[in-house]
């Protein structure tokens, strides 16, 4: 592991495949009818998505931008699924477009006024309706979706509006829900009752509209992972038989969203030690990934196992080499803002400068939050398949943070596109 940071720098994102698709075949197990549709926005690279396509799953993307990913990726429409949360009119005027050419992809709207806007476009092609339940579930109250007012129509208004698409021609394929993001095994009871809910609308949906009923249901994503050493993994047959109770009955097919349950675990960040200092109470360790880099840390306060790999490695204890012993550190990015921490004071292995650490289960909504805030470019990453390591985003340059503005390089790269220009040239609705 040491090694790919000589070979790749620092910081620098790894991610194992073959532990994604033992996650994928996890799900697969666990929920053997269900359709599993990857949420992109976990970790969109290009290899993942290859990976879990090949698998079989699906592709559930949050914007034009990953519907683009996917198709690129090889799957074809029928396996991709834009859910739109207030989708800016370049979105809709680029997936329009997409769709002419992948008539079997399906759009998730939240929204009436989504509707009408693709209907606006043109479209009638196959729509699914994301309802807001009213329950919330998930690691921390920022990613809580279910009742919150953004997502979904309200559930009691859910026929009325898809009977009303279904009368404009549109073909009403699906409904969705998504409760939350990392739900654990103690929020089984939240779970049920939103899986119930979905249940009922879906039996009520398939009794009141005419035509040939639902397809699918759609129940979201959010299974949760251990991030802490102590924590206890998902019960997922609990989540899966819980959800089965719900919707077993109704003549349609389940469809789950996982992300995070598939690439969490596959992936590090590595990051070298810069700076060890004593700061009266606790030893300051810098290092040089930051909250630009990870920021699940600084905006959830969540925890991330890190390991020095240096330490470890390190040969056993002798009288030439004393083991290190451990001390409580506080580590921290090169940001200059005091959220740019990864742990405080956490025991570990007495860090000196040059070692490698490694954070773990930063598979998961790691590169994808990453910024380039204080005008730091943005980290490589890699992948790694079978014995093979290849990468997958090389790291970015001082220049790649300039690129965009018109007078840093002069004529140079930067283009002569001006900003009300959108990816297609339709009017801005
Ligand atoms: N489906 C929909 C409609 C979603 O909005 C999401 C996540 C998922 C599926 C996948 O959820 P997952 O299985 O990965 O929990 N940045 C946060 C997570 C935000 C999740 C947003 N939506 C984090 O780092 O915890």
């Amino acid at each position: 592991m040491q090694a790919l940071v000589d070979d790749y720098g620092s910081p620098l994102y790894v991610l194992d495949l073959d532990r994604v698709r033992e996650n994928h075949r996890r799900v697969e197990v666990a929920f053997p009818d269900a359709e599993i549709m990857y949420a992109v926005k976990a970790n969109a690279v290009r290899g993942v998505l290859a990976a879990v396509h090949e698998a079989g799953a699906g592709l559930e993307c949050a914007s034009a931008g990953e519907v683009k990913r996917s198709l690129e990726a090889g799957a074809p429409g029928a396996d991709v699924h834009y859910t739109a949360v207030n989708p800016p009119a370049r979105d809709l005027d680029w997936i329009v477009d997409a769709w002419a050419d992948h008539p079997d992809l399906t759009i998730t709207a939240g929204a009436e006024d989504t509707i009408d806007r693709l209907a606006d476009r043109g479209y009638d092609g196959r729509l699914c309706l994301r309802v807001n339940t009213g329950i919330g579930a998930g690691h921390h109250e920022k990613v809580e979706t279910g009742a919150e007012p953004k997502f979904g129509v309200p559930i009691e208004r859910a026929v009325e509006v898809l009977s009303d698409a279904a009368g404009r021609g549109i073909d009403v394929v699906g409904i969705h829900a998504h409760v939350g993001s990392g739900v654990s095994s103690d929020q089984l009871e939240a779970h049920r009752k939103f899986v119930s809910r979905m249940g009922d609308l879906a039996r009520d949906v398939n009794r009141e509209l005419d035509g040939d009923g639902l397809e699918f249901v759609d129940v979201g994503g959010g299974f949760g992972v251990p991030y802490h050493e102590d924590e206890e993994p998902l019960d997922l047959e609990a989540v899966a038989e819980a959800t089965r109770e719900a919707i077993g009955g109704i003549d349609a097919a389940l469809t789950i969203e996982p992300g995070r349950y598939l690439v969490a675990d596959a992936g590090v960040l590595l990051t070298e030690v810069n700076t060890v200092k004593d700061a009266r109470e606790t030893t300051a360790v810098g290092v040089d990934a930051g909250m630009t880099t990870l920021i699940r840390p600084a905006m959830y306060g969540s925890y991330h196992p890190i390991r020095n790999l240096t330490a470890d490695t390190a040969p056993a204890e002798s009288a030439a080499a004393p083991a290190r012993g451990t001390t409580p550190q506080t580590i921290s990015g090169p940001i200059c803002e005091s959220s740019d921490v990864f742990c405080a004071d956490r025991e570990l292995p007495k860090s000196e400068r040059g070692d490698v650490l490694a954070i773990g289960n930063a598979g998961a909504y790691g590169y994808e939050m990453a910024t380039q805030y204080n005008s730091r470019p943005r980290p490589a990453s890699i992948v790694l398949d079978g014995d093979a390591a290849r990468l997958s985003r090389r790291r970015e340059t001082f220049d790649d943070v300039t690129r965009l503005e018109p007078d840093a390089h002069g004529a140079g790269d930067a283009t002569a596109r001006t900003n009300r220009e959108s990816d297609n040239d339709h009017e801005e609705r």
